[in-house]
């Protein structure tokens, strides 16, 4: 069977109470060997620890989402610093810049996204952004806090072309979901064309933006395995190389 990574899911999030253990039973059963959940605040860091405790199969990333980066004050921060040193904590995000919903005022953003950088520098281990039209802020900030020999993910990337170059340029990584299985998605389907299949993960977003043919469901983990079915059309590829390049890109990018 295909082997497959998810490398960034939700699924401490309300939507799965029901049936986590089903969803991620599915996931198993599938091919899906290992699934990154990542938190978006403090609450959900916590519990994304809590479900790489419960299952073999999961990895959790710690962190705070630029929606709630006015809740990043010194306390929080150490928290956070706790939690990274916990095992199988293997990366701090979901960090970075939204300017789409604004949910925290900018400049707030700005300094969450700084401050958690410089704790992964400290802590040492990789960095997963989240970042929503906010292509120039988001480069200048990595290139300011010089994390060019560290790395960096450039989760379910929505950016532009120069995004894409300047990343490329610094070395990072970027995240492929369901968004580039949408048919809106043109220019995305151009970008993710050209960046080197051993610069690509791939991931759900879980519960959000599942891919063709689930568009409009909730997504869950099982569903990697369409998004590594059209990146695999994009690249003239099989099915096979893009999994088996994807899952060691995932492995050697956390270190896991
Ligand atoms: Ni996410």
């Amino acid at each position: 069977m295909v082997e497959l990574i998810d490398s960034h899911a939700h699924l401490d999030f309300d939507k799965f109470n029901k049936d986590r253990d089903e969803v991620i039973e599915r996931a198993k059963n599938n091919g899906i060997v290992k699934i990154i959940n990542v938190g978006s605040d403090l609450s959900s860091s916590h519990r994304s620890l809590q479900l790489s405790q419960k299952y073999e199969m999961i990895y959790a990333v710690v962190g705070v989402h630029p929606h709630e980066a006015k809740h990043l004050d010194k306390d929080a921060l150490k928290v956070l610093k706790d939690l990274s040193k916990a095992d199988k904590v293997i990366g701090i995000g979901e960090i970075g810049l939204d300017f789409h919903y604004d949910n925290s005022p900018r400049d707030i953003q700005r300094e969450a996204f700084r401050k958690q950088l410089r704790l992964a520098k400290e802590v040492n281990l990789p960095v997963v952004v989240h970042s929503r039209e906010a292509d120039e802020d988001t480069i200048k900030i990595l290139k300011e806090e010089k994390m060019n020999n560290h790395n960096v993910l450039l989760h379910s990337y929505t950016g532009g072309k120069e995004l894409a170059e300047k990343a490329s340029e610094m070395g990072f990584y970027f995240g492929a979901g369901g968004i580039v299985t949408f048919n809106s998605a043109s220019e995305l389907k151009k970008i993710i064309q050209k960046i080197p299949l051993t610069r690509i993960l791939i991931e759900t977003d879980s519960p959000y933006l599942a891919p063709e043919p689930h568009r409009g469901k909730r997504n869950e983990p099982l569903y990697v395995k369409e998004v590594a079915k059209f990146v695999a059309s994009l690249k003239n590829t099989n099915l096979e190389s893009v999994a088996e390049i994807t899952k060691e890109n995932t492995e050697l990018f956390f270190n896991i």
